[in-house]
Parts: C-alpha cells; structure tokens; sequence
C-alpha cells in the first residue's frame, strides 16, 4: 500500500511514523508513505498557500492552486481516492478504516488555517472524513489516525490475524477484558475461567465479557452490533 500525505507541516509527521508497529510496517514494506510539503506548490516567489476570504470573515483560507497541483502531480493519471481531513467529514470508525484498507493507494489532504477553497472540495478531492467531532489546528493529527488505523489492518503487518478480528470495535462490540503475569497482583486475581484451560468456556466467558462491557459503557453500539 501506498498512502501519499499533503500538508504544510511535513516534520510534525516524522515522530509518529517512524516508531512502533508503522515504523515496522514501512520498513518491511507493507506501506509507504510518502510526506508531500504543500508550500513547494505555492504560488510566486513566496510560494502563497492562503488568502483573506471573499465576503470577509476572520482567518485564512488555503488557495485551490496549490492544492490541485500537489495532488495531480502526485497521481498523475491514476483513479486514486483523495481524502481531506476536516471536521465537516463523515466520521472516522473501524468500519472506514477497513474500508480505506482495501485499497493499494490513497492520498490525504490536511486542511490548515480557516478551511480550504470550496472548489477543492467540489472538484479534488473525493471523500471527506473527521476523526471526531472537535476542531484540530489542521488535519495533520488527523491524518497519523487515520495512517495508524489502517496500517495495522495490512495482512502480515500485526503478528496474527486474531489480534484483528478480536479488536475492540471490530465486531462492533468493545474488546474482553485482558489479563497476564502475575496470577495475583497485590491481592487481585485473574479470572479463574482464564486458567482453566477450557478453550470453549473461556471463548463464552469473553463473549459475554465483551458484551456486558459494550452495554456498559456504549450502550449506542449494541444497536449495530454484530451478535
Ligand atoms: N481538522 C481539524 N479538525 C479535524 C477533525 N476533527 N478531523 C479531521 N480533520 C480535522
């Protein structure tokens, strides 16, 4: 997979991309992802990515020039998805991580400043999304998310598929309560079915754990859920 990112702020990538599981994923080539600088297609000598808005108002608005250029440029010909990140986005879930995880290509776009030219959004662009409903400064937090998300649903790049398919929100339901060494810490023990070695009974024990956790604390995906 190849995952194109446009943004005026190209080093706030380098931390996040470059440690962990992503870190892994890039270097044994599951992913690529490739940081474009919006301002080497700014326009004239001072390379401008904003202007005042027409019919006033407060802030700066991104130019659609640049824009344009950076993303034709980066996929020349092809059909590819081009995605901006703003609040007014259908929302992020696990359902649009799988969804952006089929495919071997797509680009996002950070919006910065006031918002973007209207035409960016009518004639470049082809999906909106939002990691949730609060303002960022930009899309670029935005983007890590999403970036972060769909990487680990690459096959191969988290060790096994279980770690997947028993994620919280996968199912539609929260994910069972976990537990490892020590069998008691500071007097608190494990679950008792945990050690049994029962295979079926710790499955069913699971279930209804990650049940009872989904109706507890978000009753509203229960509705959707998948049981
Ligand atoms: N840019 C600013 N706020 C955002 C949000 N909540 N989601 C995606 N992009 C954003």
């Amino acid at each position: 997979m190849r995952i194109d990112i446009v943004t005026l702020f190209p080093n706030m990538f380098s931390g996040p991309f470059d440690e962990s599981i992503v870190r892994r994923a890039r270097d044994n080539k599951f992913v690529e992802i490739v940081i474009h600088n919006l301002r080497d297609y700014g326009l004239g000598m001072h390379r401008v990515v904003d202007d005042y808005p027409y019919g006033g108002g407060s802030g700066m608005v991104l130019v659609p020039e640049p824009l344009f250029s950076a993303v034709e440029a980066i996929k020349g010909e092809s059909r590819i998805p081009v995605i901006l990140l703003t609040p007014q986005g259908r929302l992020f879930t696990q359902q649009v991580a799988e969804e952006l995880a089929a495919y071997s290509r797509f680009i996002l776009v950070c919006g910065h400043y006031e918002g973007v030219d209207e035409r960016v959004r009518e004639y470049l662009v082809t999906d909106e999304i939002s990691i949730g409903d609060y303002v960022l400064t930009g899309g670029e937090p935005a983007a890590m998310v999403v970036c972060d998300a769909v990487v680990r649903l690459i096959p191969g790049v988290l060790g096994s598929p279980e770690s997947v398919r028993d994620d919280s929100h996968s199912g539609g339901l929260l994910e069972y309560p976990q537990y490892t060494r020590p069998q008691i810490f500071r007097g608190w023990e494990v679950p008792p079915v945990l050690l049994s070695g029962n295979h079926a009974e710790i499955a069913r024990w699971r279930r209804e754990q990650a049940v009872l956790r989904t109706l507890a604390r978000r009753p509203d995906l229960l509705e959707k859920a998948d049981l």
